[in-house]
């Protein structure tokens, strides 16, 4: 069974979609419940879904789902994906620190309970399991549009989280990785962004991205799903790139 956070929309839905067609029983937590539950509705699976509204910053609201899970879906979980996230951009000196706890607590402090919960289920189980945490380029490389200093900390330390925690639990036959997605069609690319200005933006993004496109929420799902499977099983504590080339070219424009 995999838990997927996130999954009512963008990259943890995708997730979850392609998790269901490859066979696996699948929880979709989502801050959304409606959303969780229409994913989990669409995931095509016949090991079974299920759709749980779940605020991935409540430690107890987390431990709750995933037992929850475990037992309405038959098994124990032997994967994560932890796709919840959210984006409130803004200069540093300016930004409420409420919107910095908030963007630490979901992308940061959300994924390290959920990866603490599932390794504990698994250590439990005495089984090996494949976690996937969602970092971005912001953790490596500032943005040059700027105001990202809070969405940019939080990545790194998801970064830094996954290598982390693939050294302590190797010995356990659970991996964890992460996946480095870039420009994404989803509702979080363009949060912080005015609705005027984002066909402008789109197109800036698309002249600077080396593949010279966004990617579509499937193409870095397919990538958590590689290292949620079997076929990864000598890859821990990796970041997998899969952002259309924009870390390769980090640079100045002259
Ligand atoms: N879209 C991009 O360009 C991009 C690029 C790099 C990394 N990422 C990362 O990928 C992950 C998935 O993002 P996405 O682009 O699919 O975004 P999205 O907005 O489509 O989906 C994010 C989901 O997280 C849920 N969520 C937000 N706060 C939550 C909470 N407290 N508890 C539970 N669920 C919560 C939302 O309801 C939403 O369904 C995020 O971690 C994001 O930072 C996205």
């Amino acid at each position: 069974m995999v838990i997927v956070s996130g999954g009512g929309s963008g990259i943890g839905r995708q997730a979850a979609l392609l998790a269901g067609a490859s066979g696996m029983s699948v929880a979709v937590l989502d801050a959304d419940g409606v959303a969780a539950r229409r994913t989990a509705a669409e995931v095509s699976t016949d090991a079974g879904a299920l759709g749980l509204e779940c605020d991935v910053t409540d430690e107890d609201a987390v431990r709750r789902c995933v037992e929850r899970a475990g037992r309405e879906l038959g098994a124990p979980p032997t994967g994560l994906v932890a796709a919840a996230g959210v984006d409130i951009g803004g200069p540093a000196h300016a930004m409420p620190a409420s919107d910095w706890r908030r963007v630490l607590d979901v992308n940061l402090t959300g994924s390290y309970l959920l990866a603490r919960t599932v390794i504990g289920a698994l250590l439990e189980a005495g089984a090996g399991g494949s976690l996937v945490l969602c970092s971005s380029p912001a953790a490596f490389v500032a943005f040059a549009a700027g105001g990202a200093s809070a969405y940019a900390a939080s990545k790194g330390g998801v970064s830094a989280l996954v290598r982390t925690l693939a050294v302590d639990y190797g010995r356990h036959g659970i991996r964890v990785n992460a996946i480095v997605p870039g420009p994404t069609e989803t509702p979080l690319m363009w949060a912080s962004v005015p609705a005027g200005e984002r066909a402008a933006m789109a197109a800036q993004v698309c002249s600077e991205v080396p593949l010279g496109r966004i990617a579509d929420p499937v193409e870095p799902a397919r990538a958590a799903l590689w290292l949620l499977g079997p076929d990864s099983s000598y890859v821990t504590g990796s970041q997998l790139v899969c952002d259309g080339g924009v870390l390769a070219k980090a640079s100045i424009s002259v």
